[in-house]
């Protein structure tokens, strides 16, 4: 039979990810929860530079900066980016420079946050850092790193931006698509089925690739995007984009329909990047229970929202979280975790 994702591999793309990256059993916290069976995709252990999810679609950025032979990649995020670090860690890793513009997206922020975690890892990388005074204005944001990029070419540079807002082709979708045959063959080879996906939606990339990865391949698990960065509405209709975006990358028809897009925002709140209650009783579970370390912006939220669906899901039910990485981020939101857990006196688990 034909492979309905082969276009895939003709697509430019290098070599960053450690692949595959393991799926392990969570048997405490299933436990703990009492509630379906848990799986994680370990995606924090992509190897870059702290890695994360955005290694396997910088693959695809980056082929598609070396097919057009630049040497300077920019791209703008939010201070404590976690893709910002990583591109700056690609770029290195490809011989090229790197610009990266900082966002005020996160309001009230302390002097840790502007100089920990990711941005103390951009400055060792070596990335030329610009700033941008909003938080919420990406086609403002993009327009600046293309200013920024129009200066480096008047310099005789040769740039690639990696676009923020949404009405590009969504390339680092595709690292997603890619990372779903690594997860199929995984749990093929293992004997197992998996009911349920739990994955953080930023961006919607990830979200977008591995939804449109399963239904391409013919897999039926529902997959439930965790919104971190905008309610449910608005995340939909950038999911239901990249879906198209992907369909048209590669030269399919998009197998995903608007009811296959799960959405929740219940763990959002107050907003991107602000810790809330239910983002702080996830670190302390993942982390006491299972080792792993959760980050506040991203994964932490995520991790509320699957331990959300293995509490409502009974036995029966086997779901797997795409851990998407984010530790720098821990660091960025330092006086705030110690004080919440040098107390040591969390809802979750009784000490040891
Ligand atoms: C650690 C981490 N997890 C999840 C996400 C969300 O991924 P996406 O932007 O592909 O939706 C991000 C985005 O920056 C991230 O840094």
């Amino acid at each position: 039979m034909d492979d309905p994702l082969g276009r895939l591999t003709t697509l430019p793309r290098v070599a960053l990810a450690h692949t595959p990256t393991p799926l392990e059993a969570m048997p405490n916290l299933s436990a703990h929860l009492a509630g379906a069976e848990l799986l994680v995709k370990r995606d924090d252990c992509t190897g870059l530079a702290m890695g994360g999810n955005k290694v396997r679609q910088l693959e695809f950025y980056l082929g598609q900066a070396r097919a057009e032979q630049a040497d300077t990649v920019l791209i703008t995020g939010a201070v404590q980016s976690n893709f910002v670090r990583l591109a700056a860690a690609a770029a290195c890793k490809m011989g090229m420079a790197c610009h990266i513009q900082l966002e005020e997206r996160v309001p009230d922020t302390d002097a840790v946050y502007r100089s920990s975690g990711n941005v103390l890892l951009d400055r060792i990388l070596g990335a030329t850092v610009h700033h941008y005074p909003e938080g919420e204005d990406e086609s403002g944001a993009d327009r600046r790193i293309q200013e920024i990029a129009a200066d480096l070419k008047r310099q005789g540079r040769r740039p690639y931006v990696i676009p923020l807002a949404p009405g590009h082709a969504p390339l680092g979708a595709l690292g997603y698509v890619l990372a779903t045959q690594e997860l199929l063959t995984q749990i093929d080879h293992l004997g197992l089925d998996l009911d349920h996906v739990v994955v953080a939606s930023g961006s919607g990339h990830t979200h977008a690739g591995l939804l449109f990865g399963l239904k391409a391949l013919g897999h039926s698990a529902k997959v439930s995007g965790i919104c971190v960065r905008r309610g449910s509405a608005a995340q939909r209709i950038r999911v239901s984009g990249h879906c198209a975006g992907i369909a048209e990358l590669l030269d399919l028809t998009s197998p995903v329909t608007d009811s296959d897009i799960n959405l929740d925002d219940d763990f959002l709140a107050p907003g991107y990047g602000r810790i809330n209650h239910a983002t702080l009783e996830a670190m302390e579970l993942a982390a006491r229970l299972e080792g792993l370390i959760v980050d506040p912006t991203y994964t932490a939220k995520a991790m509320a929202g699957l331990i959300h669906h293995a509490r409502r899901q009974g036995a029966g039910c086997r779901i797997l979280f795409i851990h998407t990485g984010g530790h720098p981020g821990v660091f960025g939101s330092e006086p705030k975790l110690t004080e919440y857990f040098a107390e040591n006196t969390g809802p979750g688990v009784p000490p040891r």
